[in-house]
């Protein structure tokens, strides 16, 4: 990418304000974004405040969630001064889009979302949202306002990244007609993270109580490890098959610390689930200490942490703006 300066990928991609952003979000996604505008990439960061209605009735704490997200960002070091981070309710041109994607999936397409359904189950409500069945589509209008080329993400998401992308696909072909695409597909990026489970041994989720956040203290994050589901067998071994909650703190350590799995599983021998877990308590804690140092610096500056919003949203509206223009003039409504 460095060797052609003129061209600047666009990598977009996002985190709903539903609380603060952990570990799994740090090695799955955070370090790709910093890793990626490092390289060159101009980085967008959709704050999709209107999602966080898809599972619940009401959006609680949205400032401070908010505000608690760009911190995060800031703390693991994306760069305000060039990230565009922006947040939905904001960018009225982008949730506009919405309308014509909706015309282009199918109400079948919408019910065989598989993340969608997993978050169906999991739903604290009694009655399904259509916001619930229609979100995939609004991200596609979150990566397609501004063309972007590569999204980083994790599995779960890859279901809507195939939605945008056939999204995408299925505008061209009805109101491009020969002319050059207006949209194009864009990539998911997966980082190359094995799965990392919560500390209750299910799926690690800012909702659910069970993850370790980036912000959280070195006694709080003790105190989660100490409580983490493990199993009885006091050999400790890299096994994600047959013992996932053991190779998941195995593989914690190893990406805190650079190495490889097997050999952090084979110094700590027979000491079982309690040595297990002091190890990972000292590489997260040591690992996050300076992110966590910054970020306690930022929180002091609620100001800057505003201003970087206000910028992000202006600069996210210019842009959807434009890519609004060019859709409704290929749709023919030209009035
Ligand atoms: N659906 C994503 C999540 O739940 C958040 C999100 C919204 C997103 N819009 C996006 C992610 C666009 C990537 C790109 O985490």
């Amino acid at each position: 990418m460095t060797s052609h300066p003129a061209f600047r990928p666009r990598v977009l991609t996002g985190d709903r304000p539903t609380g603060p952003l952990h570990l799994g979000h740090y090695f799955g996604s955070l370090q790709n974004r910093v890793r990626l505008q490092a390289e060159g990439a101009e980085l967008f960061v959709v704050i999709p405040d209107y999602q966080v209605l898809t599972d619940r009735d009401v959006a609680e704490q949205l400032q401070e969630r908010v505000e608690g997200l760009i911190l995060d960002y800031l703390a693991v070091g994306i760069d305000a001064e060039q990230a565009v981070i922006f947040t939905h309710s904001a960018v009225p041109a982008l949730n506009q889009l919405l309308l014509p994607f909706l015309s282009l999936v199918s109400i079948a397409e919408l019910q065989r979302n598989p993340t969608v359904k997993d978050e169906i189950a999991h739903s604290r409500q009694a009655q399904v949202s259509g916001l619930m069945l229609t979100y995939p589509v609004h991200q596609a209008a979150d990566i397609l306002f501004c063309k972007a080329h590569l999204v980083p993400v994790g599995q779960d998401q890859l279901p809507h990244l195939e939605a945008t992308r056939t999204i995408a696909r299925r505008f061209n072909a009805r109101y491009a007609h020969g002319a050059s695409p207006i949209f194009p597909e864009p990539e998911a990026l997966l980082s190359a993270m094995p799965l990392l489970l919560g500390t209750d041994g299910g799926k690690m989720s800012k909702s659910r109580g069970n993850a370790i956040a980036l912000g959280a203290s070195e006694d709080e994050t003790a105190r989660l490890i100490r409580g983490a589901k493990t199993d009885p067998e006091r050999r400790i071994s890299f096994d994600p098959e047959r013992r996932p909650e053991v190779s998941s703190l195995l593989s914690l350590v190893a990406l805190c610390q650079g190495r490889d799995p097997h050999s952090v599983a084979e110094e700590l021998g027979d000491g079982g689930a309690s040595a297990l877990k002091a190890l990972v308590t000292e590489a997260v804690n040591e690992h996050l200490r300076p992110i966590r140092k910054r970020r306690a610096e930022l929180a002091g500056d609620r100001g800057h942490l505003r201003a970087v919003l206000a910028r992000g949203n202006t600069r996210a509206n210019e842009i959807a703006e434009v890519t609004l223009a060019e859709v409704t003039a290929a749709m023919g409504m030209r009035y």
